[in-house]
């Protein structure tokens, strides 16, 4: 799921996200519960990707609404019959419109959070709820290091390449309550994740920006070699591999 300017370097493929990243949406009913949407409540999905979690929304009764970057991601979400449009998460553009804003596996994907943080407050009601989860501190540690590691090789800093915004609970509450927000809580919480695939298919649906950065030729060696890094620690003797994902949970309410 995808909704900033950066995640544009992305190439999502719907299908190709089904298939290796089918789990995101399936792991995303804890901060569902958490946002505890009621019948007839409107509601804005901010990253809904192609809509697995804007259908469940639209089926607890609510009024939901879907935004994303991803072009592909919208027309797979209104093939769907879902309220979808692209949209830049970091340039929302409404004004006191939802009850709620919720997120899945989308945040971590807009590196400017104040723009981001002050959008959602436009677009809420006074005492509306912002109810997320996303990468927090710690979030992909391995595989960011092997990535990081075999792109040094190169002489390539990838960490300048890196789309992603992985905060510590502290940090996001201070921009959050900075921006407006009452914060009733903010949680990190480790979630090592078993992959579909190989770490091979998260890194072709997730890591396109650290791989545009070389010629076409190079990339299947260098992606061998970022798999290799990450076997010993990730991958357990039966050839199942694990994601270290860390979750970053919280819950808050625009002020006023
Ligand atoms: C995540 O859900 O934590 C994630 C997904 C793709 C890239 C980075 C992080």
């Amino acid at each position: 799921m995808t909704a900033g300017s950066e995640a544009q370097s992305q190439d999502w493929q719907p299908h190709r996200y089904q298939k290796n990243a089918g789990f995101v949406a399936v792991l995303g009913s804890a901060v569902f519960g958490l946002l505890d949407p009621q019948p007839g409540e409107r509601v804005l999905d901010l990253g809904c990707g192609d809509g697995v979690l804007t259908e469940k929304l639209v089926a607890a009764g609510c009024d939901a609404v879907g935004v994303d970057a991803g072009a592909d991601m919208i027309a797979a979400a209104r093939a769907r019959g879902l309220d979808a449009h692209v949209v830049d998460g970091h340039a929302l553009d409404f004004d006191g419109a939802f009850d709620a804003v919720f997120s899945n596996a989308a945040l971590h994907w807009m590196v400017r959070p104040q723009e981001v943080v002050a959008g959602v407050f436009r677009a809420l009601r006074p005492g509306g709820r912002f109810v997320a989860e996303f990468g927090g501190h710690g979030n992909v540690a391995a595989i960011r290091t092997a990535l990081l590691a075999v792109l040094a090789r190169r002489g390539i800093d990838g960490l300048a390449l890196s789309p992603w915004y992985f905060p510590t609970p502290d940090e996001y509450r201070a921009l959050l309550q900075a921006g407006g927000f009452t914060v009733h809580s903010a949680e990190l919480i480790p979630r090592p994740t078993p992959l579909p695939t190989d770490v091979g298919g998260w890194l072709d649906t997730f890591a396109d920006s650290f791989f545009a950065a070389l010629p076409q030729a190079e990339r299947a060696e260098v992606k061998g070699e970022v798999i290799d890094l990450l076997r010993p620690v990730l991958c357990d003797s039966e050839g199942r591999w694990t994601a270290d994902y860390v979750r970053l949970r919280f819950s808050a309410s625009r002020s006023a």
